[in-house]
């Protein structure tokens, strides 16, 4: 179900067209992601700076061509837009929002509140001692009055609070919660409501698909929901594996924060299609890890059966969202080509990786075809 029916996007069909022997012909028509989704919720796209200030033109135009929503994959985090105390730095982020609504998309801002990319002066004093819960909490008052209230009307949905569970579904011990206590999160929302009463506001997190962790996500919903705490969804981040989640553990997470009486998107989609260099799944930002002599296999290509395997894993994961169509608002994939990908770098530096649907030539991957006839079969 689609909330935002006025940006819809009109049919856009793209002809791929070969110029061969001096004859330039149409081979296929290809429907767009966000055509072949339009009815049932948003596609959309982190971008950087690139694509929104004219740099990258040919990538813009593959998000104008695929896409009716973006985030901001960097842009708006706090180290970059108010990186000094008294010093904010709009300028990307107007380019970004001009972007959006240039070509009428469902703009999402990311993200208000984080443990990460945040500047260490936000949290002391001048001689690098934590500063009081008041303190803390003015600074965090006037950051989202600043940041959502200069874009009131414009930005459509805030991740307002970012990755504030532990694994096991306890709160993080982060600067915040040791600072401010538990109700971090609820200040944050009341003031980013307070500063755009018609914004959407979210609660975005990674691995909730793990039963620990969604046990304390639904907790935590719960109680700001009963606290009146305005949520409007949950974002599922998204990042998976070729051996992680199972579909079963996605479907029971969207169904068991939607029976709480929230939307949910999935906000920050890829899926790591090279040999883990770490235990585990987790997106925790500050695991970084070595990358041994097997785990870079494919730096002349994905395979053939891998990359069918992919649009398989795809096709299943986006008949999951398709069931869930009245709960799941929108599904954004975390970049747009495999070349501007973040797990190029991570959880191992220097690797070469295929997570999305583009190619490092922005081309479509047998994984588009598999999520555009994943819609085309929606029951
Ligand atoms: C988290 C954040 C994103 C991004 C990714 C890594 O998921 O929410 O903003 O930093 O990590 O790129």
């Amino acid at each position: 179900m689609r909330r935002h029916a006025g940006i819809m996007s009109h049919q856009s069909i793209i002809f791929t067209t070969i110029i061969a022997a001096g004859l330039s012909m149409p081979l296929q028509a290809q429907t767009a992601l966000k055509d072949a989704y339009k009815d049932y919720f948003h596609i959309g796209a982190a971008i950087n700076a690139a694509y929104s200030n004219g740099s990258n033109a040919e990538g813009a135009a593959l998000v104008k061509a695929q896409f009716d929503s973006i985030t901001p994959e960097n842009d708006l985090k706090w180290e970059r837009i108010h990186p000094t105390p008294q010093g904010f730095n709009f300028e990307p982020a107007d380019r970004y929002v001009e972007f959006g609504e240039r070509n009428h998309m469902f703009i999402v801002g990311h993200c208000l509140v984080w443990h990460s990319q945040t500047p260490r002066w936000v949290f002391e004093d001048d001689k690098g001692q934590p500063v009081a819960r008041e303190v803390l909490l003015g600074r965090m008052h006037d950051h989202i009055a600043a940041v959502v209230g200069r874009y009131r009307g414009r930005v459509n949905g805030w991740d307002v609070v970012n990755e504030a569970l532990n694994e096991d579904g306890t709160l993080r011990k982060s600067q915040w919660q040791r600072i401010i206590g538990d109700d971090y999160i609820a200040k944050a929302f009341e003031y980013a409501h307070e500063a755009d009463p018609k914004a959407e506001l979210y609660y975005n997190e990674y691995s909730l698909e793990n039963e620990p962790k969604r046990k304390g996500g639904v907790e935590l919903i719960r109680k700001l929901l009963a606290q009146g705490v305005p949520v409007a969804a949950v974002g599922l981040q998204g990042h998976y594996h070729m051996d992680w989640p199972e579909m079963a553990q996605v479907d029971a997470t969207i169904a068991a924060f939607q029976a709480l009486g929230v939307k949910v998107s999935i906000t920050e989609l890829d899926m790591d299609v090279l040999p883990a260099v770490r235990s585990g799944h987790s997106a925790d930002v500050s695991a970084q890890a070595e990358g041994g002599a097997n785990s870079n296999p494919y730096t002349a290509g994905l395979p053939a059966a891998q990359q069918q395997a992919l649009a398989d894993r795809y096709a299943a994961l986006f008949r999951v969202f398709l069931k869930h169509r009245d709960a799941v608002t929108r599904v954004t994939f975390w970049g747009v080509t495999d070349r501007g990908s973040w797990l190029n770098n991570f959880p191992a530096r220097g690797r070469t990786n295929y997570p999305l649907l583009f190619d490092r030539e922005g081309k479509p991957k047998p994984a588009f075809d598999a999520v555009v006839g994943a819609a085309r079969t929606a029951q």
